[in-house]
C-alpha cells in the first residue's frame, strides 16, 4: 500500500528548520520559526520554569491521568492570566478551559468542536495568516474563507477592507482573529479598532475565535489583551486558543488551552462536555508537565514576579533588535522607508520580500526566512546584524 503514497510538501515553517539543520554552512542563520533566542543565539529555559520544575519533581507523587479537560488549577490560571481575576467573565464562571497540547492542539480541538456542533459554519482567517491556520480547520472538515487584513503598500492594517469584509460574514460563522502580535505581519488593531471589530461581529451574530499565542510579547500582558477585552463584553460568546510556548518558553512541552466563554455558567458547562468528547476521541487527555509548570509559577507570587521580569526582558530584547535592524537597514541607503520594522510588534517582522528574494537569501547566504517574507526578529542578534542587512540589500 505505501509504495503508492506520494510525498507531502514540506511544512511552510517547520520544513524550513528541517532544511536549516541539513545546511552545512557554519554561518547559516534561521529566522524562520518563531522561537525566542538570546543575544548568543540560545533559547534558555526560564529561571522561574527551572525552579517550578525543581519543586514539581520533589512533590510529584503520581503519574496518573489528568481529567479529560486537564488540571483545574491550570484552567483557572489560564483564565485569570488572560482576563485578570476580577473580570466579569472569570467571576461569573461563564468561561471553561480545556488544557490542550499547545496552541495548535487548542485550535484543532476548537475545529473538531465547531465541526461537530456547527458543521455548516465557515471559518474566516486574515490575509495573510499563520500558514497552518486554514489547514487545521480544513482537516477537521470545515469550510474556510479569508478577509483582508494587511495593506502591503502601506505596511499597515487594511482596516476598511477588514471591517467591510466582516460586515458580510453570515450569522453563525466563525472569525479567527490574532489576539496580539499578528503572525506574520506584526500589525495589530488599536483598542478603538478592536471595539469596532467587536461591534460588527456582535451585529452579524458571528463567533470570534481568538488565537492568543503571544500575550506579553507585544506591549505587556494587559496591553496585549486589548482585543480580548473588546470581544468579551457582557453576554458575548467567544473561543480562545492560547499558548505558553512563547511567553514561558515552553515550546516542546506543548502547553496550551482552549477557553470557551458562554452566555452563562450552565451553558459553559454543557459546551465543555462537548469539548471533552472531542478531546477523548483525539488524544484522550492532555500531558501534565507543562501545565503544572505554568500553574506553579502563576500560583506563587515570587515565581510570578520572576516570570514577569523574564518576560519583560524577552520583550525588551525584541524591541531592541527591531531598532537595531531598522537603523542598520537605514544606514544601507536603499531609498526605502524601514520605519515599519519598529512600528510592528511581537516576534515577527513582515519584510515585504518576495518569495524569490527569500529563496535567494537562503540559497546564496544561508539566511532562512518564511517564504511569505516573515522574519523572526526574536532570532536576530547584534553580531550578525550587518551580515543580515547586507544580504537583504543584495536581494532587493
Ligand atoms: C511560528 O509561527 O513560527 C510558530 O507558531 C511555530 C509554528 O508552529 O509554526
Amino acid at each position: 500500500m505505501f509504495e503508492k503514497v506520494t510525498a507531502a510538501p514540506p511544512d511552510a515553517i517547520l520544513g524550513l528548520t528541517e532544511a536549516f539543520k541539513k545546511d552545512p554552512r557554519p554561518d547559516k542563520v534561521n529566522l524562520s520559526v518563531g522561537i525566542f533566542k538570546d543575544d548568543q543565539g540560545r533559547t534558555p529555559v526560564l529561571k522561574c520554569v527551572k525552579e517550578a520544575e525543581r519543586r514539581l519533581l520533589e512533590a510529584e507523587a503520581t503519574k496518573t491521568y489528568l481529567s479529560i479537560e486537564g488540571s483545574p488549577e491550570y484552567g483557572r490560571a489560564v483564565r485569570e492570566l488572560m482576563f485578570g481575576a476580577d473580570h466579569e467573565v472569570v467571576r461569573s464562571n461563564r468561561a471553561c478551559t480545556a488544557q490542550c497540547p499547545g496552541g495548535t492542539g487548542a485550535l484543532r480541538v476548537s475545529a473538531d468542536f465547531l465541526k461537530k456542533l456547527f458543521p455548516s459554519a465557515t471559518v474566516w482567517f486574515s490575509t495573510p495568516t499563520w500558514p497552518n491556520h486554514q489547514g487545521i480547520f480544513k482537516s477537521a472538515g470545515l469550510n474556510v474563507a479569508a478577509y483582508p487584513y494587511f495593506d502591503a503598500a502601506k505596511n499597515s492594517l487594511d482596516f476598511d477592507g477588514l471591517l467591510s469584509a466582516l460586515k458580510s460574514v453570515a450569522a453563525g460563522d466563525v472569525v479567527c482573529l490574532h489576539g496580539c502580535c499578528h503572525n506574520p505581519s506584526g500589525v495589530d488593531p488599536t483598542p478603538t479598532q478592536w471595539g469596532a471589530i467587536a461591534d460588527v461581529l456582535a451585529e452579524r451574530g458571528a463567533l470570534p475565535l481568538l488565537d492568543f499565542a503571544y500575550q506579553g510579547f507585544g506591549r505587556g500582558l494587559k496591553e496585549d489583551a486589548a482585543g480580548l477585552f473588546a470581544l468579551a463584553r457582557p453576554g458575548a460568546e467567544l473561543l480562545i486558543a492560547s499558548s505558553f510556548s512563547k511567553n514561558f518558553g515552553l515550546y516542546n512541552e506543548r502547553v496550551g488551552a482552549l477557553t470557551l466563554v458562554a452566555k452563562d455558567s450552565a451553558a459553559a458547562e454543557t459546551a465543555l462536555s462537548q469539548i471533552k468528547s472531542c478531546v477523548r476521541t483525539n488524544y484522550s487527555n492532555p500531558p501534565s508537565h507543562g501545565g503544572a509548570i505554568v500553574a506553579t509559577v502563576l500560583g506563587d507570587s515570587a515565581l510570578r514576579q520572576q516570570w514577569n521580569e523574564e518576560l519583560a526582558a524577552m520583550r525588551n530584547r525584541i524591541s531592541g533588535m527591531r531598532s537595531l535592524f531598522q537603523k542598520t537597514m537605514e544606514s544601507r541607503k536603499t531609498g526605502r522607508d524601514w520605519s515599519f520594522i519598529t512600528q510592528q510588534i511581537g516576534m515577527f517582522s513582515f519584510s515585504g520580500l518576495k518569495p524569490e528574494q527569500v529563496d535567494a537569501l537562503r540559497e546564496k547566504h544561508g539566511i532562512y526566512f518564511v517564504r511569505d517574507g516573515r522574519i523572526n526578529v526574536a532570532g536576530m542578534n547584534a553580531a550578525s546584524m550587518d551580515r543580515l542587512c547586507d544580504a537583504i540589500v543584495s536581494v532587493l
